[in-house]
């Protein structure tokens, strides 16, 4: 399905829709999720967890949003985190200069290039003001975190445009108190803030986001030292380095060069298993090399994993080879001591990032899930069971004789093992259809049978198929299909 018809469905069954709705003076850039949105996230993120951290033995942490000005003088956010902005002299209009020159002349140029780039790309084009025709000013950057002040002197902080800094801030302490042991990935999830110049398209640009990001600290001498290159060096991965993706297992992509070391396809690898969990389909993804000039200024080597969407191609995950640029620039800028102990080597750890976007990662499942089943005049949405955001609905098929008051018993017995929700009133086959629009697998009918003989209508959202079972037999059925695999 797409764009629209995801926005639709988000906005009608209580997945996402814009922050500050009732107001004129809303923002651009903040958008909530609502009910079916946040059960959605957090089962994604159980997955995320079972898939990443657990079956790679991280820590996760939660750490501060708000943070102080030293920690991003030494990440070089401060100095580094801008985009190109080009204003109209007429109309004083302000753009991206990457976005506006390659929507006008169809010219790509990366955000981080030198700005006479794309002053001459707008001369040489002769590309103005989309709104008023005007000519634009030369491009300046423009800062994107967003200042904060502290107490009443106003301490200058920040929000955190990036959640990893607590994560390498928070290092020394981890490694020495959780007796930490290279490799080491430390992972968290929360919200980072970015003053977009032009948020967009929902959950796609925002400007208060949710990521989940994971740090892997490791001995840079020690990158093909990798027992657990094994357990992935069948899966198949897609890499784009020039030219079209190209599928290749873990031990191709480790053996062609194409990755740099069995570190890396370790993670590239583990990553991909996770996505084909979440029910994208991963062969429309691919791991996309990116060129010196698209890289974000701490990573060495960086592999964006892209998903196809009716949009275009989506950023979901930043897989960025970081080396020790965080690390080393904390040390020096706070005085502490950041290496660490591997074996008898003391090492300062180089860092290996797989930053993800649970927004777009949420859009894109949605995106790849919803379906239009015209046979049957419905929308589906056939989500993995394990995600869905309602697990089973518990339908009286009328209020009365009894059957409201048997309803109610079922749904006792088991909301608070699984997602039910309850639903007396209304025509069935509408409720049936609002069921399967959030993406319920099941929906189970009380009917008059059911006082007679103790037996449910138990239905299966994607063949629709339905079928007569014992009350008691309702657990073992849901255990067995919306359990996590
Ligand atoms: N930490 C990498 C990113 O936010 O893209």
């Amino acid at each position: 399905m797409n764009y629209e018809e995801v926005m639709k469905l988000a906005l009608e069954r209580g997945f996402y829709f814009p922050s500050c709705e009732v107001y004129s003076d809303a923002n651009a850039g903040f958008w909530e999720y609502g009910p079916s949105g946040v059960s959605l996230k957090n089962k994604f993120l159980e997955l995320w967890r079972r898939e990443l951290i657990r079956r790679d033995g991280m820590m996760e942490i939660d750490g501060s949003q708000i943070m102080s000005k030293s920690v991003f003088e030494a990440s070089g956010h401060l100095g580094n985190f801008a985009d190109p902005i080009i204003k109209c002299t007429k109309c004083n209009s302000t753009f991206r200069a990457d976005r506006t020159i390659a929507e006008i002349a169809n010219i790509e140029i990366p955000e981080s290039a030198d700005l006479i780039e794309f002053d001459n790309a707008i001369k040489e084009n002769k590309i103005q003001c989309p709104k008023c025709k005007g000519d634009f000013s030369s491009t300046k950057k423009f800062n994107m975190m967003f200042k904060v002040g502290i107490g009443p002197q106003e301490e200058e902080a920040y929000l955190r445009p990036e959640t990893c800094q607590s994560i390498f801030v928070d290092f020394p302490r981890l490694f020495k108190t959780m007796r930490g042991k290279l490799p080491l990935g430390i992972a968290q999830v929360g919200k980072s803030f970015r003053n977009e110049i032009a948020p967009r398209q929902s959950l796609l640009r925002l400007r208060e986001f949710y990521q989940a990001e994971i740090e892997v600290f490791c001995n840079p001498g020690r990158l093909d030292d990798v027992e657990k290159f094994a357990e992935i060096e069948k899966t198949v991965i897609r890499v784009q380095t020039d030219g079209d993706p190209i599928s290749m297992t873990c031990k191709e992509a480790l053996e062609s060069g194409t990755v740099p070391n069995k570190f890396v396809a370790y993670y590239l690898g583990i990553l991909t298993e996770f996505y084909e969990k979440t029910g994208i389909d991963v062969s429309k993804s691919r791991f996309r090399k990116l060129g010196d000039k698209e890289k974000a200024f701490y990573a060495e080597v960086a592999f964006d994993f892209e998903v196809e969407t009716t949009i275009g191609w989506l950023e979901l995950v930043a897989c960025n080879y970081r080396s020790d640029y965080d690390l080393s620039s904390h040390a020096k800028m706070s005085k502490e001591k950041f290496e660490v102990m591997d074996n008898d080597e003391k090492v300062l750890p180089h860092v290996f990032e797989i930053s993800m976007g649970i927004d777009r990662s949420l859009y894109t499942i949605l995106e790849h899930s919803l379906k239009n089943d015209e046979e049957h005049e419905r929308m589906v949405l056939s989500l993995k069971p394990y995600l869905s955001p309602v697990h089973v609905g518990i339908l009286s098929l009328v209020k009365k004789d009894g059957l409201k008051e048997k309803t109610d018993e079922i749904f006792l017995n088991i909301k608070r093992k699984y997602d039910a929700f309850l639903d007396h009133s209304g025509a069935i086959g509408r409720r049936y259809r609002r069921l399967d629009e959030i993406g319920a697998p099941f929906a189970i009918t009380v009917d008059h049978q059911t006082l007679e003989d103790n037996t449910v209508t138990i239905r299966k959202r994607d063949s629709m198929e339905q079928s007569r079972v014992e009350i008691s037999k309702i657990d073992s059925i849901l255990f067995d299909s919306v359990g996590f695999p």
